[in-house]
């Protein structure tokens, strides 16, 4: 970007935001609450540009660097890993640092889109696109997402068939970022349901050779506000961004509650 002969620059001014030559200019519609001002809650554009190898994550890092220090939202690893940046984006759930802007952008450069951004549905908006977590956490330690066993600690490791341990593989992958539940129909309507996530990560011990808990946990997910609130409507598996098959998960222990595993 040039400043232009006739634009009086102060040296205090701060100074004026970068834009690579080759970028695409995006909107960025985002949703705005404040807790010491509830009245001033609603939508915020935001000019930003974009390059096909950015992720969302970096333009809101830019919004958050050049043109609004304000702007709130979690973020850590940027990679997929640590499931902090679970937003709703043109209203889907998605993780921001995993979203391509490549898979955005129009082939078109002098066609402008408008990216919608809000916080997942269901918790308690904190500020910004930040959501309170304890609900979603509560029903994860609801149900025991952790090895129980009886006996004395074995002086070696529990050993276990690749078999037995396939058997649970694709739920181990879960990052709590919180896509599915917040995704779930039956969640936002009755958030007393576990959820999806709490689900996945009670069948990541159940079907687990070495795990003792699994009557226990399924007596938990049994529950009026357990696994059979769920109606099989796949939001959960379209929207995990680790490919877990969530709905086979509840699925599966449904079938090990009907026929004692
Ligand atoms: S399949 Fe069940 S848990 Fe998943 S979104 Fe649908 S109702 Fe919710
Ligand atoms: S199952 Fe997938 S979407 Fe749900 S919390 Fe785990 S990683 Fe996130
Ligand atoms: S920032 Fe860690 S998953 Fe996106």
């Amino acid at each position: 970007m040039t400043a232009t002969t006739d634009t009086a620059v102060r040296h205090d001014d701060p100074p004026l935001p970068p834009v690579p030559e080759e970028a695409t200019m995006v909107t960025l519609k985002i949703s705005r609450f404040n807790p010491e001002d509830p009245d001033a809650q609603g939508f915020e554009s935001f000019r930003v540009p974009a390059l096909p190898t950015d992720r969302l994550l970096n333009l809101l890092l830019y919004v958050k660097g050049y043109l609004d220090g304000t702007l709130t939202f979690r973020r850590s690893c940027a990679h997929g890993v640590c499931g902090s940046d679970a937003m709703r984006i043109n209203g889907v759930n998605r993780l921001a640092c995993k979203l391509l802007m490549k898979d955005m952008l129009p082939k078109d450069k002098s066609k402008e889109i408008t990216i919608t951004v809000e916080p997942i549905k269901g918790l308690p908006v904190e500020k910004d696109l930040v959501v309170d977590m304890e609900p979603f956490f509560d029903a994860f330690r609801a149900v025991k997402p952790f090895l129980m066993t009886s006996g004395n600690e074995p002086t070696r490791e529990r050993i276990q068939s690749q078999t037995d341990r396939a058997r649970f593989d694709d739920t181990t992958k879960c990052i709590l970022c919180a896509c599915c539940t917040t995704s779930c129909p039956v969640y936002w309507n009755e958030g007393s349901y576990f959820g999806p996530a709490a689900i996945v990560n009670a069948h990541r011990f159940i079907f687990d050779s070495r795990d003792e808990g699994a009557a226990e946990r399924l007596d938990i997910l049994n529950d009026v506000d357990g696994v059979w609130r769920c109606r099989t409507t796949f939001n959960c598996t379209d929207a995990c961004p680790r490919g877990i098959q969530v709905t086979q998960a509840i699925q599966e222990v449904k079938r090990a509650l009907m026929f004692a595993r």
